[in-house]
């Protein structure tokens, strides 16, 4: 067992942090206030090898480990959730999805691009999409549907809560292509956004992660070419849950850059602000707050850690990754809501940041599987 990080994980959460301060932390709260999307800094993040990072560079992509991604990942979050929960979208869930399920032909077509997360020029990345207005939490419950015609498909629905919505180019969209079949008779197709038929909703007004882009999209007799289909007939609920067991990685490194970025914010503050004639720090009562936030981190970090360990180890890492997801979840929502605390007042105020993270946190709990789903999908694991 070996817990140092190498030069090269040191590197780039050393590029990751200074990306974080450099280019997300000017303008996060006004992006937060007015729910303005991070086009230049996404692009500059693909600049940067970190829209692709774990993609094979043959197919435009960094290359680098699971490890890298969760420290990438902490470091972003930190700063600016709005700008890593994009990127976990598209490196977790539609890069990662096309890579070990993509035909040649639809890798080089659409994978390349997306793990630079440009073409042309121009920003082009992915959005992943399960949730319906009644399928969140059973994701079997697909209404969308998709109907066989031969050489192509044509798509009806709606699809909810998407992240990456309108400045995708690309969606993994999953269908129903045979009721009668349950979870088997479910099909994951690449649709390109600028397909006909395809509406782009209103933006959703959220309590956290203001800067992401979240949309539902309608499908009204939407063609899709059958060489547009990822993998076998009816592969498309079981594409859609691993794709999920690694996005969650992806999610509880997330919650925990939320949580370690609260708590930095908190520990700098504490150490400055003094009541009764000394830095609150030296108060007891702050002292133990700020050690149980730094305890419960640094295991959200351990858990995080070794379920990216697992995967890049190709060991079996759906259960790890649903532990470190709901734990993490859980310390971030914890820990900001502590954070908030030791700052008072201005921990009320935008300034301060922390106000932003827990309201940030909140749905580090809730997307990419609930901590209920979480928990069912651990019971079933240890259980069996
Ligand atoms: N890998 C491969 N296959 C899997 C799998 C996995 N991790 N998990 C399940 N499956 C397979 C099962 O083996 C089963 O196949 P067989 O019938 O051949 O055995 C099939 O899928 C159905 O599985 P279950 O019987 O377990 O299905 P279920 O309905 O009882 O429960 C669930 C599944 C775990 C509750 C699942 O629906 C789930 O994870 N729900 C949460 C959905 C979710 O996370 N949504 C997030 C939306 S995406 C998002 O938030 C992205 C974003 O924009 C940020």
């Amino acid at each position: 067992m070996d817990f140092m990080l190498s030069e090269e994980h040191r590197m780039i959460r050393e590029a990751a942090r200074d990306f974080a301060k450099r280019e997300c932390l000017p303008g996060v709260i006004d992006r937060d206030e007015h729910q303005r999307f991070a086009h230049e800094q996404v692009m500059k993040l693909g600049e940067l090898g970190f829209m692709g990072m774990m993609t094979d560079p043959a197919y435009g992509g960094a290359g680098l480990d699971t490890v890298s991604y969760v420290l990438a990942m902490e470091e972003i979050s930190k700063v600016d959730a709005s700008v890593s929960v994009c990127m976990s979208v598209n490196n977790s869930l539609v890069n990662w999805g096309l890579e070990a399920h993509g035909t040649e032909e639809q890798k080089r077509r659409f994978l390349e691009p997306l793990s630079r997360g440009q073409k042309n020029g121009a920003l082009y990345i992915g959005a992943f999409l399960l949730s319906e207005p009644e399928a969140g939490s059973d994701g079997t419950a697909q209404r969308t549907n998709a109907v066989d015609m031969g050489d192509h498909y044509i798509l009806n629905g709606i699809k909810n809560w998407i992240t990456n919505g309108s400045s995708a180019s690309v969606y993994l969209v999953m269908a129903q292509t045979d009721p009668a079949k349950g979870s088997h008779g479910i099909n994951a197709f690449i649709v390109e956004k600028d397909s006909p038929g395809i509406t782009v909703g209103t933006k959703e007004n959220k309590m956290g992660i203001r800067g992401s882009d979240t949309h539902s999209i309608s499908f009204q007799d939407v063609c899709v070419p059958k060489s547009q289909r990822i993998g076998a007939d009816g592969f498309g609920f079981s594409f859609a849950m691993q794709a999920l067991a690694g996005g969650r990685i992806g999610i509880a490194a997330q919650a925990l850059g939320i949580a370690s970025g609260a708590y930095e914010l908190s520990l700098a503050y504490a150490r400055e602000r003094k009541a009764f004639g000394r830095p609150i720090s030296e108060h007891q009562a702050i002292q133990f707050k700020l050690v149980d936030m730094a305890t419960r981190i640094e295991a959200a970090r351990m858990l995080c850690l070794k379920s990216a360990w697992e995967k890049d180890q190709q060991l079996d890492y759906a259960t790890s990754s649903s532990m470190a997801k709901v734990f993490a979840s859980e310390t971030a929502m914890w820990v900001t809501t502590e954070a908030v605390q030791i700052h008072g007042g201005y921990g009320y105020v935008k300034e301060y940041h922390v106000e932003r993270l827990m309201r940030d946190a909140k749905i580090t709990q809730i997307y990419e599987g609930t901590s209920e789903i979480q928990r069912l999908v651990i019971g079933r694991s240890i259980l069996k």
